[in-house]
């Protein structure tokens, strides 16, 4: 599919309704998008009933390890929920408009609020490996240099809106739900924490520099992913909630230096061991996966109080 040429929503929707999605599923009100890891959220939806991705026109496949590709719907508590289990990334070689494609055939199926999850490096020392950011705000370096998601010709009506605002993207209500939730389920006040997500391109994770460039502007996290789902969702006229775990900590001290070392040789001193610093995938999807449960339980109890009001 061309970006710019085909946007074949409703053969998407008839997809996936002709896939035999049950009647009291078919048109749920929310939607989750589960980051890196994090699909376990799957294991509790009631009544699932998956719909792989490769059954569903212009839908493309998730390549990168700790992501599935299929939609999921069923209930989370009594609420009809999908989810999609597995993104689409434009470091994969996807053309960023392809990548949002999935949430505008969310909004056909009825959805009305958008829950999304990623694993993200902090950038704050104050949040360490393990807390749940919600995200109030972003900076998104590949969108202010010419790779937005909303490039190219709108699609159709209700996708065609030209100059979206993002200064309200993150919607209040649904923060104060996350946050709501942490303290009916007893979560300890620091396991959720509100910031700001940076969106890099990737895939190398920043160097040192670039982590505190971000760290600077006062971002708390950074990732790949969102962004683009937030803009798309946010020309739909859907709601959105980002809840960003942290699952490493972005190194920013500057690196060591090597003529201090030299010198330090020279004169005869001892040179203190230091182990390399980098960050990696295996740790990425280490921490999503000890952390999903509690990642799933938020969003089930944010579903909960958001859902009283269908
Ligand atoms: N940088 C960018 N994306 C990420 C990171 C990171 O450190 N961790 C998880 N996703």
């Amino acid at each position: 599919m061309s970006p710019t040429l085909s946007f074949p929503l409703n053969e998407a929707v008839s997809a996936i309704l002709a896939a035999g999605v049950p009647s009291n599923l078919s048109s749920p009100k929310i939607g989750i998008i589960c980051g890196s890891g994090l699909s376990g959220l799957s294991a509790s939806l009631k009544e699932k009933f998956e719909v792989p991705y490769e059954s569903i026109p212009g839908f493309l496949q998730s390549t990168v390890q700790g992501h599935k590709s299929s939609l999921a719907f069923g209930f989370l508590g009594d609420v009809p929920v999908v989810a999609m289990l597995g993104r689409f990334h434009p470091y994969e070689g996807h053309p960023i408009q392809e990548t949002v494609f999935p949430v505008r055939v969310l909004k056909l199926l009825g959805v009305e609020k958008l829950i999304i999850t990623n694993a993200a490096g902090g950038l704050n020392p104050a949040n360490p490996v393990g807390t749940i950011i919600v995200i109030n705000d972003h900076f998104s370096l590949p969108g202010l240099s010419g790779s937005n998601a909303l490039m190219g010709p709108c699609p159709p009506a209700p996708f065609d809106m030209r100059f979206v605002p993002m200064s309200e993207a993150y919607s209040l209500e649904m923060r104060k739900a996350a946050f709501k939730a942490a303290h009916q389920l007893e979560f300890p006040r620091e396991a959720l924490a509100e910031g700001v997500y940076a969106h890099v391109s990737g895939p190398t994770y920043e160097s040192r520099t670039e982590g505190r460039f971000l760290a600077s502007l006062g971002c708390s996290a950074v990732g790949m992913s969102t962004v683009g789902e937030v803009v798309a969702a946010r020309q739909a006229g859907l709601d959105v909630l980002v809840l960003s775990l942290i699952t490493n900590a972005v190194i920013v001290t500057p690196q060591r230096s090597a003529r201090d070392e030299v010198d330090k040789e020279i004169r005869g001193e001892t040179i203190e061991v230091i182990a390399k610093e980098e960050a990696s995938h295996e740790e990425v999807l280490e921490v999503g996966t000890r952390k999903a449960v509690e990642v799933g339980r938020l969003v089930e109890r944010v579903v909960g109080i958001l859902g009283g009001k269908y």
